[in-house]
């Protein structure tokens, strides 16, 4: 099985790097192993951005761990490296930068940080309400025609977001929150759009999240009977859910341990039948009656 993004055809299953770069992080020697443990389960998507650090002091420090990674990587061409700009960092807390003049620096810091000459995906991370966002996207466009990035996509956005955007440039991918426990992009239309256009849809945190994906473990009784029942980790069986929502979707697990992302690679050998698919999609999601 494999799916779209812009005109490559990749593993339905990426890596989110998020979690080797928070503050409960390990060392950087683990992360690294991670990211090669990834690769050589055939894993082609990594998605990282230029925000993902601890603070302020360290920004980028994601993006470099993926840039150190990839120098001794044995299949660094099959590789897309996902990344994102329009964030910033003040201390620990998260701000939002969108404007042109800034996503350009910021690209031209994410390509000597990933140590590579165009980025394969590059993504606004999150519309700036202080900035129209048909100008940050205009941004991404020059950066396409400079040759900087390959395939632009775009992150936390509204259907009437994305539609803007592809008057503007072509969008590869929409990369918005969706997972058992945060359906809204199956009611609201965001992934309905994309299958229309044949946009990748990108999940973010597909477990709730680092802490509840902690706990996942300990997993509802219906979601650890469909796991029992398959042989197979909740986390696997949670990610073919994710697959089989749609064949645009490409979830991004994030994963600090090799283990993690070796069990979340696998997830494409679960095929989930349709009472299972029920079974877990009503598991988190409120139901009409008592939200
Ligand atoms: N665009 C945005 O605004 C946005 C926002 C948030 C996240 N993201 C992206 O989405 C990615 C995923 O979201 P997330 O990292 O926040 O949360 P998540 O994917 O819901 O949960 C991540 C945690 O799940 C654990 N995990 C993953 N696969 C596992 C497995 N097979 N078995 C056991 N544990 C497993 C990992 O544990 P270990 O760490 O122990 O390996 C990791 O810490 C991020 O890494 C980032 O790239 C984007």
């Amino acid at each position: 099985m494999k799916r779209n993004l812009g005109d490559r055809s990749i593993h339905p299953i990426g890596i989110g790097c998020l979690p080797m770069s928070t503050r409960d992080r390990r060392d950087d020697g683990r992360s690294v192993r991670t990211i090669h443990a990834a690769v050589d389960a055939g894993v082609q998507l990594l998605d990282t951005a230029d925000a993902y650090a601890r603070d302020e002091s360290e920004l980028g420090h994601n993006e470099r761990l993926i840039g150190r990674a990839l120098r001794s990587c044995s299949r660094r061409e099959d590789v897309l490296v996902a990344t994102k700009g329009g964030h910033t960092r003040r201390g620990s807390a998260w701000e939002l930068d969108g404007r042109p003049e800034h996503l350009k620096a910021a690209c031209e810091a994410s390509l000597r940080r990933l140590e590579v000459e165009c980025i394969d995906l590059y993504q606004f991370h999150r519309p700036d309400p202080a900035v129209p966002f048909e100008e940050s996207v205009g941004a991404l466009r020059e950066l396409q025609q400079a040759g900087k990035v390959r395939l632009v996509g775009i992150s936390n956005v509204t259907v009437a977001q994305i539609e803007a955007a592809r008057r503007i440039v072509d969008v590869a991918s929409v990369q918005n929150e969706l997972s058992p426990c945060f359906a809204q992009p199956l009611r609201n239309g965001e992934l309905e759009t994309c299958e229309r256009y044949g946009i990748a849809f990108l999940p973010w945190s597909p477990f709730g999240g680092i802490e509840r994906a902690a706990v996942l473990g300990d997993a509802a009784a219906p979601l650890r009977a469909v796991a029992q029942r398959y042989g197979f980790s909740p986390y696997r069986v949670i990610l073919a859910w994710l697959l089989a929502c749609s064949e645009v979707v490409i979830p991004i697990p994030g994963a600090s341990r090799p283990e993690s992302a070796l069990d979340s690679a696998q997830a494409p050998r679960v095929r989930l039948d349709r009472g299972d698919f029920d079974a877990i999609a009503g598991l988190f999601t409120p139901s009409p009656s008592s939200a």
